[in-house]
């Protein structure tokens, strides 16, 4: 097992992407704190956590907010008694084209996935620092390269890769390693709520064509998370099928 004795928190781990993630580390040895401002959800997740012999927490936590997610730290440590790895999962979109972005709109998903990372990142990094011990994972998006109608996405995702960078800079000499996931199209309620015809838009445009699977992303997160990549820094792995190296502008004759 490759995170055996380790001790793992994911934010928006009650469905989608962060169950995943929850699910492999386990799988790998990890106990972990499942968290999600659906505190139902994180619940069924750590149930499933402890089905497989680790520990299994549950916390409600709105990474939006400062004081849930320093409660939601204390409470790790002290239940975990350490905690080796944070993943920074919580994410949502309300896509638009710019001129119908509300403001309202721009703030909640700039402050769930942009400021929630920095908020959960500075929430866990001294409990890190003074163990001289950390992998911090977080979560962008392929979109932060640019997306029709996700100007507010892509912004948070791209502020994702740039926060990767400065806190790989910052924490690598703590041992601490800050690095990042960029996936693609991936099947979870998130794209499931997306309109078909940009779906399929969007798995023609892509090399693979296909949509990708949360286990698929959950393995890029495991490599992060585990000392396999103790000499990795502020880096980014796009798993997206091939969509970050090149479109497909025409469906290609079957392979
Ligand atoms: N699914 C994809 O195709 C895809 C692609 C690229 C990036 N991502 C990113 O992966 C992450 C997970 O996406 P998903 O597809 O699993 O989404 P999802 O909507 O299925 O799940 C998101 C989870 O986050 C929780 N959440 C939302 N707002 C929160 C908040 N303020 N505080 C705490 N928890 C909150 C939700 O309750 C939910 O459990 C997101 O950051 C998303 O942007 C997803």
């Amino acid at each position: 097992m490759r995170l055996a004795n380790k001790t793992a928190v994911i934010t928006g781990a009650g469905r989608g992407l962060g169950e995943a993630f929850a699910m492999k580390l386990a799988q790998e040895g990890a106990d972990v704190l499942a968290s999600d401002i659906d505190l139902g959800a994180a619940e069924r997740v750590a149930d499933a956590i402890s089905g497989l012999g680790r520990k299994g927490l549950a916390f409600q936590a709105d990474v939006r907010n400062k004081q849930g997610v320093q409660a939601m730290a204390a409470y790790a440590i002290q239940e975990l008694g350490k905690v080796d790895i944070l993943v920074n999962n919580a994410g949502t979109f309300r896509d638009n084209l710019l001129e119908n972005i509300s403001e309202e709109d721009w703030d909640l998903v700039l402050d769930t996935n942009l400021k929630g990372a920095f908020l959960c990142s500075q929430a866990f990094a001294p409990h890190m620092k003074a163990r001289r011990y950390g992998k911090i994972v977080n979560i962008s998006s392929r979109a932060f390269m640019g997306n029709v109608g996700q100007a507010n996405y892509s912004a948070s995702k791209g502020g994702v890769v740039s926060l990767t960078r400065t806190l790989g800079l910052e924490l690598a000499r703590y041992g601490i390693n800050v690095n990042c996931v960029a996936p693609g199209l991936i099947d979870t309620d998130l794209t499931r709520r997306m309109k078909q015809e940009i779906k399929e838009l969007m798995v023609v445009s892509t090399p693979i064509q296909r949509i990708g699977q949360p286990e698929e992303v959950a393995n890029a997160v495991l490599f992060f998370a585990s000392d396999e990549a103790s000499f990795v820094v502020g880096q980014t792995l796009l798993v997206c099928g091939g969509r970050s190296v090149g479109m497909l502008l025409a469906k290609p004759k079957k392979a």
